[in-house]
């Protein structure tokens, strides 16, 4: 994972690193540094565990100005969070930062032992530096020495270099990490990800897999592959919607949580008629492809495997259609057997993310009829690389923990289910316009939900002191208890795990006392007798309820049983209605425990390695 940013201009360029790398700590915040090719023709470099903040701190003490050079926010793969594993790693004159993992640093790092390299790290990337130092040697010039390094690198890096020795350049590679560079007047700029230079311009020029490119204050040549130099194509990215402000609210995951109604309108926007879904919503041959698909494969990872979780009981329900979801750390290294006419959907926040882009790469090999991304990142690689997408327009998110992303999935998903219907006419009559009717409505509901807000708070304190946690769901809303147990488990460090309710008694309910809280989401639908029997069974053994429960489900709290009461919504919508309580239990309890809610330890927003 990790962040990158580098700069080459004519003006000092430490505040335009520290404030990309702010940019970036969504990627990883374990420690961070930067080298500069400083005013008195030195590298230096100054490195500190922790957050960008810390390392702020220390250039305020001690600052470093300079025209070249790169800077990291780390995610720790490789060796613990401390100042001597922080990027950026020297060898010699040269400065490295490096994004993924170098899979055969081991035999590497004995080569260079070997040839005299001292090592002062525990990285895989301090390889890459002294791998490079020793090409420098015979072949001189930095950028045909890096084209040298990478053939003998194995695994997922976006890099950058510079080098005292060659002060008028940065250099930079990419393979399974992605790097962007931004177009400057007289100044260029590099990072892993576009965000980190909004700042400073909004021309971009996305590097290919396997590309180099050398970037001057004048100019950007680009390697491809092969060796070949090539033209990228430069894009203006003109969205001022960035601005990351957590405006009245003390955490930007609140934020990002009462955001929900609003984003989740946006996400509906131009995609409905009267009483359709717009299936060319989703791409102009969408109406064409859907016609044949017999089966949907779904792959993603974390909240946004959750998300695919409940859409498959929607796909199954709804429109008929056999459906499987995987996460896809375990897709991407299965024999998978396709069945004919499968779509392969990917859900995504980011679109970056190296489990999710793989799987997708794999199935291009193995016959799926298309790729579908539901995806939150318009630019993003999982977007570029499928055959139809559908953006979620949950704007920026950036508390760690998902929210608003999810829920707008749980929108897109939604609207493929319905369209996939319409167009293969597997639909039950009037469903349709009854639920094109009911997600009109929604964002509404939303906002009936998150008044619930203080009533929440209230029960939070029940976890307070608790470190163990069950939640339970029937049918589509045991993916949503998946969810609630993850949000709980990030930002809170309790431990949470989530079980379908009628497993309870196969193993979880020995667990049970009165030290387990025990938390529910009970719509009124047809599994709701079943789930109160379960309930029984947990205040028989002592354990605590919390259950949020559909105002017409006649539940009512008792000793033991606390009810919250939700607002009626349609069935089919109740995933997205109930999982608002839940983000605001976890996140009360975080904020009573006193963790670091948007920036949860050991975590990242974007997790680029597998
Ligand atoms: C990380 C984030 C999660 C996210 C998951 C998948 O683990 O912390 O919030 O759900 O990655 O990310 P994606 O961007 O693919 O949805």
């Amino acid at each position: 994972m990790c962040g990158i940013v580098g700069a080459v201009a004519e003006r000092n360029i430490t505040p335009i690193l520290l404030e990309g790398l702010k940019r970036l700590e969504y990627r990883g915040y374990d420690s961070a540094g930067v080298a500069l090719y400083t005013n008195d023709d030195k590298l230096e470099r100054m490195r500190r565990p922790g957050k960008v903040s810390e390392l702020e701190l220390a250039l305020t003490e001690e600052p470093l100005l300079g025209r070249l050079g790169i800077a990291h926010t780390r995610w720790a793969t490789h060796g613990a969070p401390c100042e001597r594993n922080a990027h950026p790693h020297f060898s010699g004159d040269l400065a490295v930062v490096h994004n993924g993992i170098i899979e055969n640093h081991e035999a590497l790092r004995d080569q260079l032992k070997a040839l005299g390299y001292v090592f002062t790290s525990d990285t895989d990337t301090e390889v890459i530096a002294h791998l490079l130092n020793h090409k420098l040697k015979d072949l001189a010039d930095l950028t045909v020495a890096l084209k040298a390094t990478v053939k003998e690198l194995h695994g997922a890096y976006g890099l950058a270099v510079i080098s005292a020795d060659q002060p008028d350049r940065l250099v930079a590679a990419r393979s399974g990490s992605p790097l962007v560079i931004g177009l400057g007047m007289g100044e260029n700029f590099l990072a892993s990800d576009q965000l980190a230079l909004r700042q400073v311009t909004d021309r971009f020029m996305y590097l290919e897999e396997g590309d180099i490119a050398e970037i001057r204050r004048e100019s950007v040549q680009i390697w491809d592959v092969n060796g070949q130099s090539v033209e990228r194509e430069s894009v203006q990215y003109r969205d001022g919607a960035e601005a990351a402000d957590k405006g009245e609210f003390r955490h930007f995951m609140l934020k990002e949580i009462h955001e929900q109604p609003a984003v989740v309108q946006r996400t509906l926007e131009g995609r409905l008629s009267q009483n359709q879904v717009l299936v060319q919503a989703f791409g102009p041959q969408a109406a064409e492809l859907f016609a044949k698909v017999r089966n949907v494969q779904i792959v993603a990872c974390g909240t946004s495997y959750h998300a695919g979780m409940v859409a498959r009981y929607w796909l199954e329900e709804l429109a008929g259609i056999p459906c499987q979801v995987e996460v896809a750390s375990e897709f991407r290294y299965r024999k998978v057997v396709v069945q004919p006419d499968t779509l392969f959907v990917t859900i995504s926040q980011s679109g970056e993310t190296a489990d999710t882009l793989a799987a997708l790469r794999n199935a291009k090999e193995l016959g799926f009829l298309a790729s579908l991304a539901i995806c939150n990142v318009g630019i993003s690689s999982l977007v570029r690389e499928s055959d139809l997408t559908l953006l979620t327009q949950a704007g920026r998110e950036i508390g760690v923990a998902s929210t608003k992303a999810f829920t707008t999935q749980l929108v897109g998903l939604l609207l493929l289910t319905l369209s996939l219907g319409q167009v293969r006419g597997t639909l039950a009559e009037g469903v349709e316009a009854t639920l094109v009717e009911e997600l009109r409505r929604l964002p509404a509901r939303l906002g009936e939900a998150l008044a619930m807000d203080s009533t929440v708070e209230k029960i939070a304190e029940l976890f307070a002191e608790k470190n163990h946690t069950l939640f339970l769901g029937r049918g589509a809303q045991f993916p949503v208890a998946m969810e609630g147990a993850l949000k709980l488990k990030e930002i809170s460090y309790i431990h949470a795990e989530a079980y379908p309710a009628g497993e309870l008694k196969h193993g979880p309910l020995a667990l049970v006392d009165n030290d387990m809280p025990v938390v529910t989401v009970a719509p009124n639908n047809e599994l709701l007798e079943k789930l109160k029997s379960n309930l029984q069974e947990v205040r028989a053994r002592g354990g605590e309820l919390i259950v949020f429960a559909d105002e017409k489900a006649g539940m009512t709290n008792g000793e033991g049983t606390h009810v919250v009461h939700m607002p009626h919504i349609h069935d089919i919508l109740s995933p997205i209605l109930y999982t608002i309580p839940l983000q605001l239990l976890s996140y009360y309890v975080a904020v009573l425990k006193g963790t670091d809610v948007d920036q949860p330890r050991n975590l990242a927003k974007s997790v680029t390695v597998e």
